[in-house]
């Protein structure tokens, strides 16, 4: 089960940092929460603003086969999603795993492994999402927080339990099949193999068409010539 172990904690540097420290305390499936972080870390080394009100944590997995980051990261995204719609809050996946809401971001996921001796021994999955916190004015163009969706605040615990369950159930359903995580990935992911896309090559916009999509690149047809974009920031549109 995850969050069966929880840890909460008032302020931390970054609760995917605690748990690197001290994963050898806590079981599989654990989570360690945090009121506020200090040091909240993003993807690519950016840094994530996580005041009071959001709901930031981190869950330790110690799997005995390890099935990829990417699979984790995917089951938490889908999990997210799928939990936001019960609320009738119609998200997606920015691709490759930033959660969206109407062109603006609501959540992000980081996750990590650490390994010993080149074996991974914990994985952790860091989620933050923007939920009872106030959005600064310079960020308010491009992240939202849900009680800005809903116009009302929302119970954190509620959110924090329905989205470990949600992802508990779907790694059980589809460990075998991660091929499967792909696919329901796929439905919500936004661009989508087919889509007319602007990327940036070269300080040029050209336009293409999406081919292909896996976690790490995606593939645009640009009338038979075919180029891989690694990272959401050559995206124009
Ligand atoms: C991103 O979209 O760049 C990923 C953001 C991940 C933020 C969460 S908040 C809880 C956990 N602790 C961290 O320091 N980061 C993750």
């Amino acid at each position: 089960m995850i969050g069966e172990e929880i840890e909460v904690l008032y302020e931390v540097d970054s609760t995917n940092e605690f748990l690197k420290r001290n994963y050898k305390s806590f079981h599989d499936g654990a989570i360690v929460v945090a009121i506020k972080q200090t040091a909240g870390k993003g993807r690519m080394g950016r840094t994530w603003y996580s005041p009071e009100g959001g709901l930031w944590y981190s869950v330790l997995f110690k799997p005995k086969v390890h099935i990829g980051l990417h699979v984790y990261t995917k089951v938490f995204s889908i999990a997210i999603v799928e939990v936001l719609k019960k609320l009738k809050v119609k998200a997606y996946i920015k691709w490759p795993n930033d959660i969206y809401y109407n062109g603006k971001k609501l959540a992000g996921i980081l996750s990590e492994a650490v390994s010993v001796n080149d074996r991974v021994v914990a994985i952790i999955v860091g989620i933050g999402i923007n939920v009872n916190n106030d959005i600064p004015d310079d960020l308010k163009d491009i992240a939202i927080s849900l009680k800005d969706i809903l116009k009302k605040k929302v119970k954190i615990t509620y959110l924090l339990d329905a989205i470990n369950k949600h992802a508990w159930n779907l790694l059980i359903s589809y460990r075998n099949e991660t091929e499967n995580i792909t696919k329901l990935w796929k439905k919500y992911l936004v661009p989508r193999e087919g889509d007319r896309i602007k990327i940036k090559v070269d300080e040029q916009i050209v336009e293409g068409t999406v081919l292909k999509i896996t976690e790490d690149t995606l593939y645009v047809d640009m009338g038979g010539k075919v180029i891989g974009v690694q990272s959401i920031h050559q995206i124009v549109e």
